[in-house]
């Protein structure tokens, strides 16, 4: 069986723009930079799932152990029909989650919001076996942009877990956070995962394992670029770099040049240059508290009602209304 991606938000060619014009102004300018989705395509999303299984990458399994310990809490706080799970991925977590709604026997549909149409395909499926009261719906879309054209009915959770969230600075989060506010009615919530500060020496190596699989994941949108774009990018000439930012509390994930580099992006006839040493920010990964975190929810109109951590408290889940 096959279900089919509505891609009426985001489809290959108009992906494809979007590219160019962040390859236009992100790698003209200084300091150079790139939107982590660009990671995304097939192999970018597979490489992600390795990530999630490496000994040093905590994230996914301590958000897995929350949910584990606490999906029926919150099926109980949020007894909702429809779930919007933004920025899927494999949808192997929401599970946990989905399994606890289907047993309290409200859930009847579950939209699924991704950038990578290959993730999203692959992952319907699966759910649609799985969930056989609820109807699936796989949507290519940005979760940045295309929130309140998404067919919510009945009472609605978003879910956004993984923290993804940290992929935004404090001026995107506003606006996203605005936008979910919009988006939900009374009775509607928003569950959000987030990972939380600790220190460098456990943030560092979940940002730059010893197998070299986030080094991969990191180069990766380089091949993207040449591929999408019909570039020449020497990949080899780059390193991973994973730093800290203790004044930000973010991990960046940038791409150091290791010698001068020429390159050009034929299809938008654009020549591309480093110096030797010159980097390419990649990714921002923010970590959060519990009170800047409720700060900004307020900010946008919404309230933490709930909160819950693992034992060592590395990962939370909130949930806000
Ligand atoms: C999917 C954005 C949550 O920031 O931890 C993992 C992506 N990057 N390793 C993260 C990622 C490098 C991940 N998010």
């Amino acid at each position: 069986m096959s279900i089919s991606v509505d891609d009426r938000f985001l489809d290959s060619a108009s992906a494809a723009d979007e590219l160019a014009e962040d390859a236009r102004t992100g790698l003209a300018g200084t300091p150079k930079s790139l939107p982590p989705r660009w990671f995304y395509d097939a192999r970018g999303s597979e490489l992600f799932e390795q990530i999630t299984e490496l000994p040093e990458y905590y994230p996914t399994r301590t958000e897995a152990q929350i949910l584990r310990a606490h999906a029926d809490d919150i099926a109980a706080a949020a007894p909702v029909e429809t779930v919007i799970e933004l920025g899927s991925g494999s949808s192997t977590k929401t599970q946990l989650l989905l399994d606890a709604w289907q047993r309290a026997g409200t859930l009847r549909r579950i939209i699924t919001v991704d950038v990578s149409a290959s993730a999203l395909a692959d992952a319907a499926v699966g759910l649609s076996a799985r969930y056989p009261a609820a109807t699936v719906l796989p949507i290519r879309a940005d979760f940045t942009r295309h929130l309140d054209g998404l067919a919510k009915s009945g009472r609605t959770a978003v879910v956004f877990l993984g923290s993804t969230i940290g992929n935004l600075d404090p001026a995107e989060r506003a606006a996203f956070f605005g936008g979910v506010r919009s988006a939900l009615d009374p009775g509607d919530v928003l569950l959000l995962g987030t990972d939380l500060v600790k220190p460098a020496e456990i943030l560092v190596p979940a940002y730059d394992d010893a197998a070299g699989v986030t080094a991969a994941f990191n180069l990766n949108v380089l091949h993207v670029l040449n591929r999408e774009l019909d570039g020449d990018l020497p990949v080899e000439a780059f390193e991973h770099r994973a730093v800290w930012n203790p004044v930000a509390e973010r991990i960046e994930m940038r791409l150091r040049a290791t010698r001068e580099i020429r390159a050009r992006l034929s299809r938008i006839g654009m020549p591309v240059h480093f110096d030797a040493g010159e980097e390419l920010l990649t990714e921002i990964s923010s970590k959060f508290r519990r009170d800047g975190i409720t700060a900004e929810l307020a900010s946008a109109g919404l309230r933490l009602t709930h909160w819950w951590t693992d034992p060592a408290k590395l990962f939370a889940l909130s949930l806000s209304h």
